[in-house]
């Protein structure tokens, strides 16, 4: 019995569902716990690309069941189309997928005004435009609307009105953009509910029976630490607790821990939307690991900024998320282009710092960098060359916490775990 989490250690896409499939193997449930579908998780089996957004990356695991827990906000027309085309791979059913009650539903209302904001306010997040901020808002001004609200219309007709009370003045004065009316939203949102209700459940009491029954549990972070609502970057950041804290009020963890937390980091750094990035490249290496990367976001398709491995950040991350150990994603992405820098620490008001902490300004920090040896492994067996074990171990150096598993392509078998996670 054990439980295990699975977090991105950066600004998100570091590699989570390809590591998460990879552990579902030994794990009973797969919980995530917070965001929606604003993720996007690949996992490349054979020669067959499964991008999954709100459905865990556990599903591809005929033994584990996949959860969605109560943080989760939940849009349904995205779940109906995505459960569609994972069903083309893989069988789906309510007895291997449950989802809590108790999400909070994103409305039309939501990706309104989230696409309204993106294109009329003077600060730009450069959100997913999947209505994510507006439905945690509401959720937290307590007027959001629950996914059991769905299944009685009278509830739900009363409880959207109450949630677009103020937003219509907002629609019509201020965006001037346009909405369903509320009978159309009810009864749409009414039909799906009715065709989700069969995955439905408590997955709070789920979740406690499977860890009395001596389960093994995965959490599947979505997003990374440095897009936490509050340890990350914020403005620029998600809505949601993308780090640790996240599973305690987002799923349960019964026992009061999680045994391991994975922090999952790029090998380099990625970051999608607008907001500092202090080891961003601007030239021809940042195009070259952009490229050969494919660094394309997997929900809105767009080019993913490209940096060198960024270590205050990376120290912080541990810290904010109380990462046990890593895994270092995308390798092969560096093999073979030439030395390598690395940041070990930050200039920032006159002073040389190695660690970030809540509220820098990394808009006015300067990198310090390090150059390391370029390696060029083909990653055929498990030896390592020198210089990757050197550029390895100078990130270990630093955060203090072992690198238990190496990943250095996109297919499933592309990883190698140095130690081991369930027993
Ligand atoms: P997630 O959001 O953290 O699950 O990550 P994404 O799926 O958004 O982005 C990671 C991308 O890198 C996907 O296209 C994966 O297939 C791919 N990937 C994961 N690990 C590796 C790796 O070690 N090497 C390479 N080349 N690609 C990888
Ligand atoms: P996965 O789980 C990378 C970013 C958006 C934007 C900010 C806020 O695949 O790692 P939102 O729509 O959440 O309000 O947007 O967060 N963002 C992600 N970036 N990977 C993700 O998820 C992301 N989910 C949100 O680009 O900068
Ligand atoms: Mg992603």
């Amino acid at each position: 019995m054990k439980s295990i989490a699975i977090i991105g250690a950066q600004w998100g896409d570091e590699g989570k569902g390809k590591v998460t499939d990879q552990l579902a193997g030994q794990a009973d449930l797969v919980i995530r716990y917070q965001g929606g579908n604003n993720a996007g998780h690949t996992i490349i089996v054979d020669t067959k690309k499964i991008v999954l957004h709100l459905i865990p990356s556990g599903i591809l695991n005929p033994k584990c069941v996949s959860v969605i827990g109560h943080g989760v906000v939940f849009d349904p027309t995205a779940f109906m189309k995505e459960l569609a085309e994972v069903k083309a791979h893989v069988n789906v059913s309510p007895e291997n997928l449950k989802i809590s009650l108790n999400c909070a539903v994103i409305t039309s209302y939501h990706k309104v005004i989230d696409a309204a904001r993106e294109g009329q306010s003077s600060v730009k997040i450069g959100t997913t435009g999947r209505g994510i901020g507006p439905a945690y808002e509401d959720k937290v001004a307590r007027r959001g609307i629950k996914l059991k609200d769905l299944l009685d219309k009278e509830v739900l007709i009363q409880k959207l009105k109450h949630q677009v009370q103020e937003k219509l003045h907002l629609f019509d004065s201020l965006y001037k953009v346009s909405y369903p009316s509320i009978e159309e939203e009810a009864t749409t949102l009414h039909k799906l509910g009715k065709e989700i209700e069969p995955y439905l459940c408590d997955t709070m009491s789920l979740i406690e029976k499977a860890h009395q029954q001596s389960k093994n549990l995965l959490y599947e972070g979505a997003q990374g630490i440095l897009l936490d609502i509050d340890y990350g970057t914020y403005p620029y950041v998600t809505s949601s607790s993308t780090a640790a804290g996240g599973i305690f009020t987002g799923a349960g963890c019964p026992g009061g821990k999680v045994d391991e937390i994975i922090g999952v980091c790029k090998a380099y750094t990625t970051r999608v939307g607008e907001g500092p990035f202090p080891t961003e490249l601007f030239d021809s290496t940042g195009e070259l690991i952009q490229k050969k990367g494919n660094e394309f976001g997997a929900t809105t398709g767009r080019k993913r900024r490209c940096g060198w491995l960024d270590l205050p950040l990376l120290k912080y991350a541990v810290k904010a998320s109380y990462l046990t150990s890593l895994c270092i994603t995308k390798l092969d992405i560096l093999s073979g282009i030439g030395d390598l820098k690395i940041c070990y620490a930050y200039e920032y008001e006159g002073k040389e710092i190695d660690c970030a902490y809540p509220g820098i300004d990394l808009s006015k920090v300067k990198p310090l960098y390090k150059t390391l040896k370029a390696f060029d492994d083909a990653f055929e067996t498990s030896n390592v060359s020198e210089y990757l074990n050197l550029y390895i171990s100078e990130i270990e150096k630093a955060v203090k916490i072992p690198v238990g598993i190496i990943a250095y392509g996109p297919e499933r078998k592309q990883i190698y775990f140095r130690r081991k996670y369930y027993n």
